[in-house]
């Protein structure tokens, strides 16, 4: 691309002008100006979740998604440098499937309350405890849990992944809430482990309730990391790319999205003719990343993620047999 054609931070105001107010919008500029000429100088791409911040997500980013479309087109990536604007599972992946490249995530503390909730040692005690049960993985863990695990899935795939293996029974590990609204639409006989998203098990169905009174004719679209009682109670549930889908398939007058705030304001940029109703919970571990250290990233370097040599190639295989699926 010549520099005449580069975009520039005024030209994608214009994009998300409806959700950024102009008086915000400098606070911002310069260091989206930076970012993009530190990307072609570097040879970096960025990564972002759909829970990154639209300043982010719409102004610097150059491959977004969910988790599963992150993991996919991480390995379609030609540069040299990976920056990934999500949480540290997220940049884990990304290096398990370009070990040759640099991977940095701009605050190596965006952590994930599932991925803490498990170890690769408690994977083990539940092989002894389950003998022959395969172990399926949510992405949301370390490698090293990974590399202790048959397969793994995202909220996107995981009802296709049990299905894949035939057999009767199946560990799901470690999110509790998403095991059971799977348990609900498959035979496969599923055991959980008690693990929970921070963000997503603070809604309740009497949410719900509350703002289908206040709101009447919304649609509720509910991440499956919420409790059953919730995704019951919902109009569809599905990964951030699948409720981002159902927006832009069914336009619906007016749409809450139960699940992390930035979601409703990436999505309202490309919909303006659909009402976002906003309550949200904000994933703390989300927004630690912003535009000054994906700056810092770059002009530094850092941080940069590496996986133990030990876990790397176990923790490889079982995402790579997830991407068969
Ligand atoms: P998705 O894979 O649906 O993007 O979810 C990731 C996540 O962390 C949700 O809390
Ligand atoms: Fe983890 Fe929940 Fe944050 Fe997603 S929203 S990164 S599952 S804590």
């Amino acid at each position: 691309m010549t520099a005449a054609l580069l975009p520039t931070s005024s030209a994608l105001y214009e994009r998300v002008q409806r959700i950024i107010p102009p008086m915000e919008w400098p606070v911002f500029s310069g260091d989206i100006d930076a970012i993009l000429k530190l990307k072609r100088e570097r040879d970096a791409v960025i990564l972002a979740h759909n829970y990154q911040t639209p300043e982010i997500f719409h102004c610097v980013a150059d491959i977004v998604g969910d988790s599963l479309a992150l993991a996919r087109r991480a390995m379609e990536v030609d540069a040299g440098t990976i920056v990934l604007a999500g949480v540290h599972f997220m940049a884990e992946t990304a290096k398990l499937l370009n070990p040759g490249k640099t991977v940095l995530i701009p605050d190596s503390g965006a952590g994930c309350s599932l991925a803490d909730s498990i170890t690769a040692e408690d994977v083990r005690l539940m092989r002894q405890r389950y003998p022959g049960v395969p172990v399926v993985t949510y992405v949301n863990t370390s490698a090293a849990v990974k590399a202790e695990s048959d397969i793994c899935c995202t909220s996107g795939n995981a009802l296709a992944v049990v299905e894949s293996l035939g057999v009767p029974r199946v560990m799901m590990l470690p999110d509790e809430y998403l095991a059971q609204n799977i348990a609900a639409q498959t035979d496969v006989e599923i055991i959980p482990w008690q693990g929970h998203c921070e963000v997503h098990e603070r809604f309740t169905p009497a949410d719900i309730r509350e703002l289908r009174e206040a709101h009447p004719g919304v649609t509720v679209l509910a991440h499956p990391e919420c409790p059953p009682e919730v995704v019951a109670e919902a109009d569809f549930a599905g990964s951030t790319a699948a409720m981002s889908d159902y927006v832009g398939r069914h336009r619906p007058a007016s749409v809450v999205l139960m699940t992390e705030c930035s979601m409703s304001d990436n999505v309202a940029v490309d919909h303006p003719d659909v009402e976002f109703v906003r309550p949200c919970n904000l994933c703390p571990h989300m927004k630690r990343i912003t535009l000054a250290n994906i700056r810092a990233a770059l002009e530094e370097n850092r941080h940069e993620v590496t996986i133990d040599p030990l876990v790397a190639d176990g923790a490889r295989r079982a995402v790579e047999r997830m991407l068969e699926v």
